[in-house]
């Protein structure tokens, strides 16, 4: 059993129906539930779980684990933090508000769901015999998790801490034989760009080589289940992040001048 946070659009979308299709029952959350009964009526084998709410409340986050409780007896073999929202334009011009916003949704939100969600991976470890895979966190995080870029500030901050608590909750787990995979895409033509905070309507981002969300789904998965650490997705995003590492003081200015 999987739970999917973000699951009526875009890569989570993507994601559930596929893991639906292998077999895996899913529990899908969005806010948008005519999004979520689409995705249960396309879905293999009556796979998918709607779960309707906002991922920052703890209701729906509750909902979400009775349903594991229920239908999966208290076992969960999945957990894909991928609700995500972002916002562009400068720092010192934004309300403090964007800064809250992301940072709730993409970070608190995925710890919180983590949180509740170890007993019952843990529980998955304890009944070896019944499990087919080792039991995985996957955080979808984003390039811009490794390397910041200007304009997207709080964006990048929200996934640089996904991506520093991930790699810490990586060391603690492994003991209790939990994989957690941190999944970091590049430019995804999703509905992202329609939904971004605190942002004016003519700010646009700049991208190339953009990858569709089935693409992206079907990484992710073959990341979880070959337990991968981290992996970074599209040559675009392996430039960006290679090149920061390799060369940071270079890439400072070359971001700069954008
Ligand atoms: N698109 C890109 O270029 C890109 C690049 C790198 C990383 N990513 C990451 O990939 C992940 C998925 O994004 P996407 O590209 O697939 O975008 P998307 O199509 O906009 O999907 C975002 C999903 O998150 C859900 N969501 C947002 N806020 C929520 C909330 N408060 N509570 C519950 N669900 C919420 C949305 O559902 P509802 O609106 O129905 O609630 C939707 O299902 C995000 O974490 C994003 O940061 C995206």
């Amino acid at each position: 059993m999987a739970i999917v946070t973000g699951a009526s659009s875009g890569i989570g979308r993507e994601l559930t129906l596929l893991l639906a299709s292998q077999n895996c029952r899913v529990i899908a959350v969005a806010r948008r539930g005519d999004r979520l009964d689409e995705i249960v009526s396309r879905a293999a084998h009556g796979n998918v779980v709607p779960i309707v709410g906002d991922v920052t409340d703890a209701e729906t986050r509750d909902a979400a684990m009775n349903q594991v409780l229920k239908l999966g007896g208290g076992r969960l073999d999945l957990l894909v933090n991928n609700a995500g929202i972002g916002g562009i334009g400068p720092f010192a011009e934004a309300e403090s508000q964007r800064m809250r916003q992301i940072m709730e949704v993409n970070f608190f939100a995925a710890t919180e769901w983590t949180r509740a969600a170890i007993p019952l991976l843990k529980s998955s470890t304890e009944n070896q015999s019944q499990r087919c895979c080792t039991p995985v966190i996957c955080n979808i995080g984003s390039v811009l998790g490794h390397c910041a870029v200007p304009d997207k500030s709080e964006y990048c901050a929200s996934k640089f801490a996904l991506h520093g608590w991930t790699d810490s909750l990586r060391a603690e787990l492994s003991s209790h034989g939990i994989a957690v995979v941190l999944v970091s895409p590049s430019t995804t033509r999703s509905e992202f760009f329609e939904s971004l905070v605190g942002t004016d309507a003519n700010q646009q981002s700049k991208s190339f080589g953009s990858w569709p969300p089935d693409r992206v789904a079907h990484s992710t998965l073959a990341a979880i289940k070959a337990c991968r650490r981290e992996v970074i997705l599209s040559f675009a995003g392996k430039a960006l992040v290679y090149g920061d590492r390799i060369a940071p003081s270079l890439m400072s200015k070359a971001l700069a001048k954008r």
